[in-house]
């Protein structure tokens, strides 16, 4: 395993470079908080880096980009030879590629929702999931969860909180925000004007609270009673990390929508993609061309994310990431946080604001990559690749207990 080259000499000025051109506010943070890590060398479950060689666990892993760990060989290999003849493709013109991965993709819903509308990033996902459901009830309103989080383009935005959408001004009166995990305040605000019901599947930006038994059937119910779409965001949620394909598989709630991303490609070429009811895909069915995405469903992005659902389809992948996560919750029982978890979905929730920011601070002192929720400051996100072996989750679970013990 080679190190990238870096294109500046010393960390000192990769930070001044950066700060510079890119963001001050992070580097001044970054500053702030001590926390000097440039990310070089990347392989499997860990990171080395740039400037001191020194390995962090990613338990971070992006919200499920590295779900497959840095630089899965399955995933490199296919994107490797899909170099050798293709690019992006043509969005305007049919591909065998976007439709194998579509097909695909469809199956995982045993075709509940046949059809797919790729992006290339969550948000654009997001916003096409809220158009369509717009255009197939002719109706505006768009309620979601209280510090829920669906990304920084136009609808996604105006759906997530307010400390992200107010600066921008982008609040808008047809959408509404309820508590998750409320069934009541959802049947109150959830009415003949509600093209949509957008939720995360667990929302990881609050905190990862799970939800209650019966409260996505519910949600469900209630959405088909009143005539408003049910879009779930599966973005961090979905493709394995909480054992089963989609999050929620174990809710007993057939959605009209799902979002998915991140963990699609690998970490090694943007793709997402929303898959669709068909009557939300014969939205485009009369024109083709109401939206459109130059980049969305690249070629290649298409052959990474099909070695990607290799992996996770082989039928070893779920048992293991359940067992993973059953060994996680064995090694930190009796740590003094609330470990909030399906799968390998996890939050370390402590009893008091920000102590997800220093815990992650420490973690990060300690060898663990890993950031708190920015939407419930009590909490630290805590996804390890779902690649680990006993040894490194052990290593991963004894650097967790010496930190907080
Ligand atoms: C749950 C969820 N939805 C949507 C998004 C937006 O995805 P992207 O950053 O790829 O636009 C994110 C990103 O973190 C997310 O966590």
């Amino acid at each position: 395993m080679t190190a990238p080259e870096q294109p500046y000499p010393s960390r000192a000025a990769t930070f001044a470079a950066f700060g510079e051109h890119v963001s001050r506010g992070k580097t001044a943070m970054f500053e702030k908080y001590g926390v000097d890590v440039v990310m070089g060398e990347r392989h499997g479950a860990c990171f080395h880096d740039a400037y001191d060689g020194r390995r962090l666990f990613n338990c971070h892993s992006n919200g499920g980009v590295f779900n497959l760990g840095h630089r899965h060989p399955a995933v490199l290999a296919a994107l490797r030879q899909a170099l050798d003849t293709l690019d992006i493709g043509n969005h305007h013109l049919v591909s065998g590629m976007r439709a194998r991965l579509a097909e695909r993709l469809v199956a995982t819903t045993k075709g509940r929702l046949p059809g797919v509308v790729f992006a290339v990033a969550g948000g654009e996902a997001i916003d096409l999931a809220i158009k369509v459901a717009r255009a197939a009830t002719k109706r505006r309103g768009v309620v979601s969860a209280s510090g829920g989080y669906h990304g920084h383009t136009g609808l996604a935005l105006a759906a997530g909180d307010a400390k992200y959408r107010e600066p921008f001004f982008s609040s808008a009166a047809e959408f509404t925000q309820v508590p998750f995990n409320d069934v009541d305040a959802l049947a109150r605000v959830v009415n003949d004007g509600t093209a949509a019901v957008l939720l995360e599947t667990i929302p990881a930006t609050l905190g990862m609270p799970i939800p209650e038994p019966g409260y996505l059937k519910a949600v469900g119910v209630l959405c088909q009673t009143r005539g408003a779409k049910l879009i779930l965001d599966e973005v961090q949620t979905g493709l394995g990390r909480t054992g089963t394909l989609w999050a929620h598989e174990a809710d007993e709630v057939a959605p009209d929508a799902i979002v998915t991303g991140k963990g699609l490609s690998g970490g090694l070429y943007p793709i997402a993609a929303t898959l669709l009811s068909r009557e939300l895909h014969a939205v485009f069915d009369e024109d083709p061309f109401r939206h459109i995405s130059t980049f969305g469903g690249a070629e290649l992005g298409c052959a990474a994310a099909l070695a990607v659902l290799d992996v996770v389809e082989a039928p070893a992948f779920l048992p293991r990431v359940c067992a993973l996560g059953e060994r996680f919750a064995h090694g930190l029982a009796g740590a003094p946080f609330e470990l909030r978890r399906r799968g390998m979905f996890m939050g370390l929730k402590f009893p008091f604001e920000d102590a997800g920011l220093m815990g992650a601070k420490l973690l990060i002192d300690a060898g663990i990559f890993a950031v708190w929720a920015n939407n419930d400051t009590s909490v630290v996100q805590f996804l390890p690749p779902l690649v680990c072996t006993d040894a490194e989750a052990d290593e991963i679970v004894g650097i967790v207990r010496k930190v907080f013990g």
